[in-house]
């Protein structure tokens, strides 16, 4: 997730643009950027950094009609002053900016610079203005060029791009928003709305497919062809303070409601489209072939991601442990050189998973992170490095990026097993048609979810309790961390068979017990599930519609029927929204609840 800027109209645009940008922060943070068209050609500012430090660093002030901007969150190459947006072709005739990730942007590279275009970046996004330029050297106006551009990229992208000379703006559509703002001859284009609130609250959706040319003299809406298409301006009714809520209450909702699309990036490009394997194109063929064991090690809800991510691998026969980093000083299992330690922490900066990794790397493990953060301590010193691709998270408490990591290390989990065996461990095409349907079915759970009702129905309970087996034992966990930390309700998760070995003793009808299940010996967790209704607990089955403790449960938070190896994933996201209104009935400060920091760096 990055944000994009643009804007044409009266008067300099360098003002509108970096109060775009800082209005764009919450969508990436590491570096930031502006060109501007002056009278004689494109003048470009960029860093990595804030976007406060790119405004510091502006000596003489640019100055121009028309202008661009961005905001990143680094998906390919670290945050560098050379990946920082706009990207220019060589001579600076065309800048462009860019959100979403460009899958065939190898071949596109391998091709441009066989024809003597030179790169100067590590991204995706610097293909973008030399196939502009390469179009543009073949003859063809800045329109047609930049249609023959957009029309070669696989992936998505909201992205925006000028020519010099021309006070024009050129913008396309394909799976990362963009929106246009109108005011009185002054027009943007921005990832998102909150850009140019200040501006103006008149605005057009852009669909994916849509291309757009703004000039002073107003906007025309196309499809790639050139054939126009009619698009109906509405208003906005946010408050400028809202902004980057947008709809939601809180962050942690917004963060909640974009898995769907933080799912289909993280998924995006890395199964191999030839023989449908799950190739991870991040590693070389074979990268895993002489591991012999796997240790994760992490925190807090990334150590329920590695759990989940170790479960897969055991269930696939290879071995492997997950351990809590704060652990793995006093009590690390032997590492050899065939050992592989992966690391998983969305910030790259907690000091415990630091530690156990550079602990690793001493001991010559092969060490690996998977991170949201690309240019993170972690990324910066484990040998590879894997991102989960989700965007920034704002609110204290991970949502959207524990679903990633899972996701990621799923796909890590069957890329080792094929590197060691040969062959994919489990019922691959099951698995690829679920991870296929999967934004689009957490889409529709999460319009169609009974969460607040749940947390309604159970708020002042005495302690609250999740259960699951298999896959669903580290969703259990992670339900609970999720409750507690944004209640303050005493929560508590549980392997499912493990309930009647103590915690049975503080089940009561006050204790409400959420029972998970992943397709995966169901039958005793019903039985266990039973255990506790006994005792009076009501049960709260979080299962598929026919799934026969439907039948039995007191109430039900329904999943989709999907491969087992997701489903806890599912019902992960219901869990987030119980906890979410349970929060929010108790007036609790969601975003931030007390004691807690985003990032721990202390140990
Ligand atoms: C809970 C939460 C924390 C973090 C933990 C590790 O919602 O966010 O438990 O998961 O502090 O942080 P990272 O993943 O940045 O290493």
């Amino acid at each position: 997730m990055c944000g994009i800027i643009g804007r044409v109209g009266d008067g300099n645009a360098l003002e509108p643009l970096l109060t775009g940008l800082e209005n764009l922060e919450y969508r990436g943070y590491d570096s930031a950027g502006v060109a501007v068209q002056n009278g004689s050609g494109i003048n470009v500012e960029k860093r990595s950094g804030k976007v406060e430090e790119l405004k510091d660093s502006i000596g003489e002030p640019l100055s121009g009609k028309v202008g661009i901007g961005h905001t990143r969150w680094s998906t390919h190459g670290p945050p560098t002053d050379e990946n920082a947006h706009p990207h220019t072709d060589e001579s600076e005739d065309v800048a462009v900016v860019h959100n979403g990730i460009i899958e065939n942007y190898v071949e596109l590279r391998e091709r441009l610079a066989e024809n003597g275009y030179e790169f100067t970046s590590d991204t995706d996004t610097e293909v973008i203005p030399h196939l502009i330029q390469y179009y543009l050297d073949e003859g063809l106006d800045s329109e047609l060029a930049f249609r023959r551009a957009i029309d070669e990229l696989e992936g998505s992208y909201a992205v925006t791009a000028m020519v010099s000379g021309e006070h024009v703006l050129y913008a396309a559509r394909q799976g990362s928003p963009l929106v246009v703002g109108m005011e009185d001859g002054e027009y943007f284009l921005a990832s998102d709305v909150p850009a140019f609130l200040e501006y103006t609250d008149s605005v057009i959706y852009l669909e994916d497919g849509d291309v757009v040319i703004v000039d002073e003299d107003g906007v025309e809406f196309t499809d790639l062809d050139g054939d126009p298409i009619v698009r109906e301006p509405e208003t906005v009714e946010w408050d400028p303070e809202q902004a980057g809520k947008g709809e939601y209450d809180h962050f942690m909702l917004k963060e909640i409601n974009e898995q769907p699309v933080s799912l289909a990036q993280a998924i995006e490009g890395r199964i191999d489209p030839i023989n449908g394997r799950i190739a991870l194109s991040d590693f070389e063929p074979g990268s895993f072939a002489d591991v012999d064991s796997v240790q994760f090690v992490a925190c807090g809800t990334s150590y329920h991601a590695a759990l989940y991510g170790s479960l897969t691998l055991n269930q696939a026969g290879v071995q492997s442990t997950a351990l809590l980093a704060n652990e793995y000083s006093v009590s690390a299992p032997p590492i050899d050189d065939d050992t592989l330690v992966v690391a998983v922490t969305q910030s790259g900066e907690t000091a415990d998973t630091l530690n156990a990794l550079r602990r690793a790397n001493a001991e010559g493990a092969h060490t690996l992170t998977v991170t949201n953060v690309v240019g993170s301590t972690a990324a910066r010193e484990a040998d590879d490095a894997l991102f989960i691709r989700a965007g920034p998270e704002i609110g204290v408490a991970a949502t959207k990026t524990f679903s990633s990591q899972a996701v990621m290390l799923t796909l890590l989990a069957q890329r080792i097993t094929d590197d060691l065996r040969g062959e994919p461990p489990t019922d691959l095409e099951s698995l690829l048609s679920a991870l296929d349907a999967m934004p689009g079915a957490i889409d529709n759970l999460l319009d169609d979810s009974d969460a607040a009702e749940i947390a309604r129905r159970y708020r002042d309970s005495e302690s609250y309790f999740f259960i699951g087996r298999g896959l669903g034992y580290p969703v259990a966990l992670e339900g609970a961390l999720k409750f507690k930390e944004i209640t303050y309700e005493h929560a508590e998760g549980f392997a499912s068979g493990e309930l009647k070995h103590g915690p049975l003793a503080l089940v009561t009808p006050d204790t409400p017990v959420f029972a998970i299940f992943t397709g995966q010996e169901d039958e005793k967790t019903l039985k266990n599930a039973e255990e506790a209704q006994t005792r009076g607990a009501p049960v709260i089955a979080v299962c598929p519609e026919d799934h026969p403790a439907v039948a039995i449960a007191d109430d039900h938070l329904e999943i989709p029927e999907t491969d087992p190896d997701l489903a806890g994933l599912h019902a992960n996201v219901q869990l987030q929204l119980v906890s979410y209104y349970a929060a929010d009935l108790l007036d609790r400060p969601i975003d931030k609840p007390r004691n807690l920091a985003k990032s721990v760096t202390v140990e």
